[in-house]
């Protein structure tokens, strides 16, 4: 620990970070245990725990959770391991059971977690006692999020501040109408600083630079708290007509909402500009109301467009892996090759997340090199990036800081 404390406090303001904190099995394990451990990740969307017995997992560090939902249509997330001799339950990325059973010596949980069956335990056998155990769960507006910690931080002030600016999305009237899943040969907070900014995109993203604008204010924090006029008059005129629009940072930094406008005249992220399905998913009353932008740290930024959502999941793996998980969302009832294009669809982030994979590996190739030296942010480029790694540098912190570690 005492080298983690040693790399934070001889950061260097306005600099990247140092070659340890991309490279070091510690340091990644500490960002385990400090944050994906203790916090609220986006798990997945609802609408893919279909109906009683959907299920989904999703292994975070050395966790395995299964999310399932339940006979009474409530969603539930598991320990996924065995309350006999531990084995995993649910092997599957995602599935459909009656019943939770374990594939080792088949005890039987129902839907709810409670052991219903295990066969020649004896007399003194209690099942009741041998009940999978909870991860925290909730559903927000058809978002699925989990917290691996005993006590769990609040959900509630994110809750309340985000649930209006989704609702207008009806994700509950969502199905998923592709995924992709690929594997970055970065460390997940690399994969996070390419996000947070946009000074790469001119030089790496012809098909998003179509429709998705090169301007700072839109993917950064802005200067100074100051919103820019173009920026301030689309959301006057999106919550004028009861779209909540307006820029929101958390004040301890780790999630923000803004409804932010593409270029001119562009609707949605195809390479024409225009929107991809019909019917729409949600209630966005104009085609040029521009993205929705959340992000959560540490797992999920995403985008709600007029016509469609795509979801982004990121997942630490190794100190130099990260899985990145892609879902696009169209409304239910539209029926691919009669009201979408799958390849019109999804076209434009296939291509951004591949070129974004090759800069976030790229980017490690040269910190793991020991000529790496931490270089300067762009005050007016990478403003989101330098948030993003203060809420980091923050969040260790606390969770290192002599008698907080308990309590969290
Ligand atoms: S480990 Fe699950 S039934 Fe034995
Ligand atoms: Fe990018």
């Amino acid at each position: 620990m005492s080298n983690i404390h040693t790399l934070l406090a001889r950061r260097n303001p306005g600099h990247a970070l140092e070659q340890a904190f991309y490279t070091d099995p510690e340091v990644f394990q500490t960002d385990l245990e400090a944050i994906h451990y203790q916090t609220w990740l986006f798990a997945t969307a609802a609408c893919e725990l279909e109906k009683p017995g959907s299920y989904v997992t999703y292994n975070v560090g050395a966790y395995r959770v299964v999310i399932v939902r339940g006979a009474d249509n409530e969603i539930r997330a598991f320990h996924n391991t065995c309350r006999h001799r531990g084995s995993v339950i649910c092997k599957a990325a995602k599935g459909h059971a009656p019943k939770l059973v374990c594939p080792y010596h088949q005890w039987t949980y129902e839907l709810d977690g409670s052991l219903l069956w295990a066969r020649d335990m004896g007399p003194e056998f209690d099942p009741t006692k041998h009940g999978l155990k909870t991860v925290h769960c909730r559903e927000l507006a058809g978002l699925v999020y989990i917290c691996l910690a005993e006590d769990a931080p609040d959900f509630a002030a994110f809750a309340e501040t985000v649930r209006p600016y989704l609702e207008a999305h009806d994700l509950g009237n969502a199905k998923v109408a592709f995924e992709s899943s690929i594997v970055e040969n970065g460390n997940w907070k690399l994969v996070w600083e390419n996000n947070r900014e946009c000074y790469h995109c001119g030089g790496n993203h012809p098909a998003l630079c179509r429709t998705y604008p090169d301007d700072p204010s839109v993917t950064g924090i802005g200067e100074g708290g100051e919103t820019p006029d173009h920026l301030q008059a689309h959301f006057d005129r999106c919550e004028a007509a009861g779209l909540p629009a307006n820029f929101h940072l958390s004040a301890d930094g780790q999630y923000r909402v803004a409804r932010m406008p593409l270029k001119e005249g562009a609707e949605s992220y195809t390479m024409d500009g225009k929107t991809a399905v019909r019917p729409w998913l949600g209630r966005v009353p104009f085609s040029d109301a521009g993205a929705l932008l959340q992000f959560h740290y540490p797992t999920t930024w995403n985008h709600f467009l007029a016509d469609h959502s795509i979801l982004f999941r990121v997942t630490p793996i190794s100190p130099t892996e990260t899985e990145v998980t892609t879902k696009w969302l169209v409304h239910k009832d539209a029926v691919e090759g009669r009201d979408y294009d799958l390849k019109r669809l999804t076209e434009v982030w296939m291509a951004t997340n591949d070129e974004d994979r090759r800069v976030v590996e790229d980017n490690q190739q040269g910190i793991n090199s020991p000529a790496y030296v931490p270089g300067p942010y762009s005050p007016t480029q990478e403003s989101g990036v330098l948030q993003f790694v203060e809420w980091y540098c923050a969040t260790l912190a606390t969770h290192l800081a002599p008698g907080t570690m308990a309590a969290e």
